[in-house]
């Protein structure tokens, strides 16, 4: 049975039945171009309606059945339990306009309002998640299957979470009636022909003035780009210049901090390198942090877990436009996220005692930027049901007596 049917039938369902029937649908990821086609001359809100009104439920329920496979003292914390509220209750809203007639204007009118309110409703999702996590791991500690499934977990809901603002975000932006002024050509939150050198440059910028007020000094900035097609050309792509924006400014505030904290003694700072260069397949945009200390090779994933972060207490979500040079330590897991959202990568390379690099792989062309979602199936089940397994490389023994004797393996 097609789904809107059964929710046809079946009106007064309670919301865990909801959950299940949602979450057997698999998310349909959206191209670079598909985003274009629904914002373009020929877009029609209706389309964009009766697709999201069964696609954002669809994926709000395939990450809702993850919550569910967290551990139980974490889902019983009251951040937990409150961020468990809002995803109900926005299934909910949505849900309602399964049965609503696509050719009314009103309510496509009332859709966009809900999306609105959708979207605002779930504004603190992630510092309300990171206080949940700390609040756990305070109380109860964490041992390594923990980490390993609360790691998975974070990285799959958070990137949920980025895909399901992107889709409102493009539907509210390109069916309220009010055209960008500051930016006509965007589609939405897309720019067809971003410049990436002019977002390093606006991140970079505002990353300064922060490290300015903060350390009262601050790097300057060295820019190289490199383009295949020609070396004057702009490098230009199809591509959220927020979502690139953002993982610039987390890079260079790591890279101004690294800097400023190795020369405090220092009169001059050595300049952030940047390296932009646009190939037949990637993008990809080197920031060099040479001489700011680096990072060694053990804790370099750990840099990526957000389990290791540091606290953000009640008080920093509501000041969060306050924003610190480094605050609770999702700087570089969620800037990794947004470069994987449309297939690309975020990694680091580090020197320890000289500097580290970190690398932003984009796609160069959209038709290669299609959405990366995570799915709630039996491999995702797997996942959180894998025990800890006994490790499968030898470990040193700490005991010197037994240095060189034959061990007898119990089975
Ligand atoms: N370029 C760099 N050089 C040296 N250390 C770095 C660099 N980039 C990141 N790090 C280390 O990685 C850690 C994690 O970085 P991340 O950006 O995720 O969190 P944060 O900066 O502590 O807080 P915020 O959430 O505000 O970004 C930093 O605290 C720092 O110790
Ligand atoms: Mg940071």
């Amino acid at each position: 049975m097609k789904l809107t049917q059964f929710l046809l039938k079946n009106s007064s369902i309670p919301k865990q039945a909801l959950v299940d029937r949602f979450s057997k649908f698999s998310p349909s990821p959206l191209s670079m171009k598909q985003f274009i086609d629904f914002g373009s001359a020929n877009a029609c809100e209706k389309t964009s309606f009766v697709f999201l009104r069964q696609e954002l439920p669809v994926r709000l329920a395939n990450i809702m059945k993850e919550i569910d496979f967290l551990p139980d003292k974490l889902l019983s914390t009251p951040s937990l339990q409150l961020l468990q509220s809002w995803y109900a209750t926005s299934l909910m809203e949505l849900v309602g306009f399964l049965e609503k007639d696509p050719d009314n204007k009103t309510i496509l009118k009332k859709f966009t309002e809900t999306l609105v309110n959708v979207r605002n409703r779930h504004n603190n999702v992630v510092p309300t998640m990171a206080q949940g996590v700390v609040e756990y791991k305070e109380a109860f500690g964490s041992d390594p299957v923990t980490n390993q499934n609360v790691q998975y977990f974070l990285d799959r809901f958070y990137m949920s979470r980025i895909s399901t603002r992107m889709l409102m975000n493009q539907h509210s932006l390109i069916f309220d009636g009010s055209a960008n002024p500051a930016h006509p050509k965007h589609i939405g939150t897309i720019d067809p022909d971003c410049d990436v050198t002019e977002v390093v440059k606006d991140a970079f910028d505002s990353s300064k003035m922060l490290c300015e007020q903060y350390y009262l000094t601050s790097p300057e900035i060295d820019i190289t780009q490199v383009n295949a097609k020609g070396p004057d050309q702009p490098l230009r792509i199809v591509y959220v210049p927020s979502h690139l924006y953002h993982m610039l400014f987390e890079l260079f505030k790591n890279a101004m901090r690294a800097t400023v904290e190795t020369h405090e003694m220092a009169l001059h700072l050595p300049p952030v390198k940047v390296r932009v260069s646009l190939g037949s397949e990637d993008l990809t945009i080197k920031v060099n942090t040479d001489r700011g200390g680096g990072v060694p090779l053990r804790k370099i994933e750990r840099l990526f877990s957000y389990m290791y972060s540091t606290a953000p207490s009640p008080v920093d979500i509501d000041n969060s436009r306050n924003a610190p040079l480094a605050g609770f330590g999702y700087g570089l897991p969620i800037s990794r996220l947004y470069a994987k959202y449309f297939q690309g990568d975020l990694q680091l390379y580090s020197m320890e005692g000289y500097g580290t690099s970190a690398v932003i792989y984009l796609k160069a062309l959209s038709s290669d930027s299609v959405e990366r979602l995570p799915v709630y199936n039996q491999s995702a089940i797997r996942h959180y049901q894998t025990s800890n397994e006994a490790d499968d490389w030898c470990m040193p023994s700490k005991d010197p007596k037994k240095l060189g004797k034959y061990e007898r393996r119990s089975q």
